[in-house]
């Protein structure tokens, strides 16, 4: 079991703490603050120790070059708010090197994206031992970014020695997952997203261990395209066809039992109509949510369903009337007794934009990272804090 920040002296301690802040930006203004707010408890418990607190995040992908639009300088600003004190902001690491000698207790300081050095996500020894030299002790509380084996997630504990702990997000995340890994029956997992390509291999871990797999979003495309169904200018991967088909004879022959779309809606330059799948969808449209009875067939699926599992949205959520069949499925978890997980930026941003976050037990905020954990395979930021620098526990 890995540990947690009340195992570990903090009290006085400069603290570096790995956060997700990759939050949603229009214009320099935070869309959704939920990845910032979950941080909270864990910086709480710091500051009423009179840690210093030094955070460490990433935003986006600016693959190791500046990019303005990509500074978490907004981000302080708003953690600033939300803490109601002062939030020290260091654009350079040689600035927070200086600025570290002069933290007070419980006082915040927050590097700016660490995505701008190609060091990070290189996991550069040097690099990692030079953010490790910041502070005394490591903290991971971005379960979200855990799937990736970074500096700031691994390096600093691999290279940089620091010994490193959980923060109480983290730790949220893994006791929830842990439910999935080890799931009261029936077992049932709604997937959907864009694109099979990104999933196939957390689909294949998953026909292991689901009773159900309910499969919509664009990706489902693939495997209609599969059974041989027309999709017209249905977004699809044809190259993945060979893959669906096999993961569906793994799921027939492992007996799960699949739903795929029945019924689709469609939409060509703004006529928009529900078609059976079967039936094919007329050149020229794209499908773009699943239809009614595709849901009515979830419903069934999930109606003695002890657990579920969802992640990634059945339709174009962002554009209405396409949010209907996600909407639908989160009303549906809403009315369910079992244990209910959902994963990943849309699912939630959906389940807020429709104020039904009371539909789930557990809101991962990592969407990549919940299904790289659900495949059994433990991920490398939290592999470092159970086994340390050498590898041992
Ligand atoms: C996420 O948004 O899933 C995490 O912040 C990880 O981001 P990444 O996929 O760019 O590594």
């Amino acid at each position: 079991m890995v540990k947690s920040v009340q195992d570990i002296e903090v009290e006085g301690r400069t603290s570096l703490v790995r956060v997700d802040y990759n939050v949603p930006l229009a214009e320099g203004t935070i869309v959704d603050d939920t990845r910032i707010r979950a941080s909270l408890p864990t910086l709480s418990y710091l500051r009423e120790r009179g840690a210093r607190v030094i955070l460490l995040s990433h935003l986006g992908r600016p693959k190791g070059k500046v990019q303005k639009e990509l500074s978490l300088f907004p981000v302080a600003r708003h953690l600033e708010s939300l803490l109601q004190e002062d939030v020290l902001f260091a654009e350079r690491l040689e600035e927070a090197e200086r600025a570290r000698q002069d933290l007070s207790p419980g006082q915040v300081m927050l590097l700016e994206n660490l995505r701008f050095y190609p060091e990070e996500e290189h996991n550069d020894p040097s690099f990692s031992r030079r953010l490790a030299s910041l502070g005394e002790i490591f903290i991971n509380d971005a379960f979200s970014v855990s799937h990736r084996a970074h500096a700031s997630t691994v390096g600093i504990v691999q290279y940089g020695g620091l010994p490193g702990v959980a923060g109480f997000s983290l730790l949220e995340e893994v006791k929830a997952l842990d439910r999935l890994l080890h799931p009261q029956r029936p077992f049932v997992a709604v997937v959907g997203g864009a694109k099979i390509s990104d999933k196939l291999e957390s689909l294949q871990a998953l026909v292991e261990r689901v009773d159900g797999l309910l499969l919509g979003g664009a990706m489902a495309n693939t495997f209609l395209l599969a059974l041989g169904y027309e999709l017209g200018d249905s977004l699809v991967e044809a190259e993945e066809r060979g893959h669906a088909w096999d993961l569906l004879q793994r799921a027939y022959a492992a007996d799960v039992k699949v739903v795929l779309p029945e019924d689709l809606v469609v939409a060509k330059d703004g006529h928009i109509k529900v078609i059976e799948a079967q039936a094919g969808v007329p050149s020229g449209y794209r499908a773009l949510d699943i239809g009614p009875r595709t849901l009515d067939a979830y419903g069934q699926a999930l109606a003695g369903a002890a657990t579920v599992f969802w992640n990634g949205p059945l339709g174009l959520v962002e554009k209405e009337p396409f949010h209907e069949g996600s909407v639908g499925l989160a009303r549906l978890l809403a009315a369910s007794s079992a244990f209910r997980v959902a994963g990943g930026g849309d699912s939630l941003a959906l389940l807020r934009r429709f104020h039904l976050t009371h539909a789930v037990d557990h809101l991962s905020l990592g969407g990549g990272a919940s299904l790289e954990y659900l495949r059994g395979d433990s991920l490398p930021g939290i592999e470092v804090l159970l086994h340390g620098k050498d590898g041992q526990p």
